[in-house]
């Protein structure tokens, strides 16, 4: 299999395994992010097949989908051995994958530039006009309020507090999504979420304003 088939397959894969996801990891959300990692990849001289894989596969493991969260590994890792993807590449893969998701802070620093690509392709697509759409989607979802101006923003949260996401979706910005900008690992990647950073302040700027009935 040449390496556009691999590709391919792992589309149909994907898409397939995640059709009917509601949790903010649908198969659009993979769409984004691959195109994103593909075009950093890019910019950033990284190796595009390998981000391209890991930025499709990159919710396959997640927790929320599987038993555990090494269940959720074993299911990638067959993946990539029924399609024959070498060794090296796959354990590379493999390792972006394992250690992407956010989880409220304190995960390690990807090791190789197609990690650091992938993670930041994932953190831009909840920034921008897609991360503000995601996050009152999200918050509906979980039955949330969208605003609620004497409820602050929590500053510290542990991981089991930022994971009950019972904030409301304004609150979420200031929990997480204006804090992203700091954490972009390529030149390139820092460069968008300046932009969506940007758009994501004038928005609230904006909200705040109408919800005083201001023009
Ligand atoms: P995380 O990586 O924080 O677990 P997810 O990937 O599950 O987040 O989040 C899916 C989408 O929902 C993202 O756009 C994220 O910003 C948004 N989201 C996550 N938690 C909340 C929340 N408590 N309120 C509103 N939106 C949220
Ligand atoms: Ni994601």
């Amino acid at each position: 299999m040449t390496n556009v088939e691999k590709i391919k397959q792992t589309e149909a894969y994907v898409h397939n395994q995640l059709s009917g996801e509601a949790s903010g990891h649908d198969w659009w959300h993979i769409y984004r992010v691959t195109k994103l990692a593909k075009t950093i990849a890019s910019v950033e001289g990284a190796d595009v097949f390998i981000c391209e894989m890991a930025a499709l596969l990159h919710d396959i493991a997640d927790e929320k989908l599987n038993e555990s969260e090494e269940a959720g590994l074993k299911k990638v890792e067959s993946w990539l051995q029924r399609i024959e993807v070498e060794e090296a590449s796959m354990k590379h893969i493999m390792e972006i994958i394992a250690s992407m998701s956010f989880k409220g802070g304190g995960q390690p620093p990807m090791k190789t530039v197609e990690g650091q690509v992938v993670q930041d392709a994932d953190r831009l697509d909840a920034l921008g006009a897609i991360g503000i759409a995601r996050t009152f989607a999200f918050g509906g979802a979980k039955g949330n309020i969208m605003y609620d101006p004497s409820i602050k923003p929590r500053r510290d949260m542990s991981k089991e507090e930022y994971q009950k996401r019972d904030n409301t979706a304004i609150n979420h910005f200031y929990e997480k999504l204006l804090k992203l900008k700091g954490l972009m690992n390529t030149p390139y990647g820092k460069q968008l979420a300046e932009d969506r950073h940007l758009y994501m302040e004038q928005f609230l700027n904006q909200f705040y304003k109408e919800w005083e009935g201001e023009r």
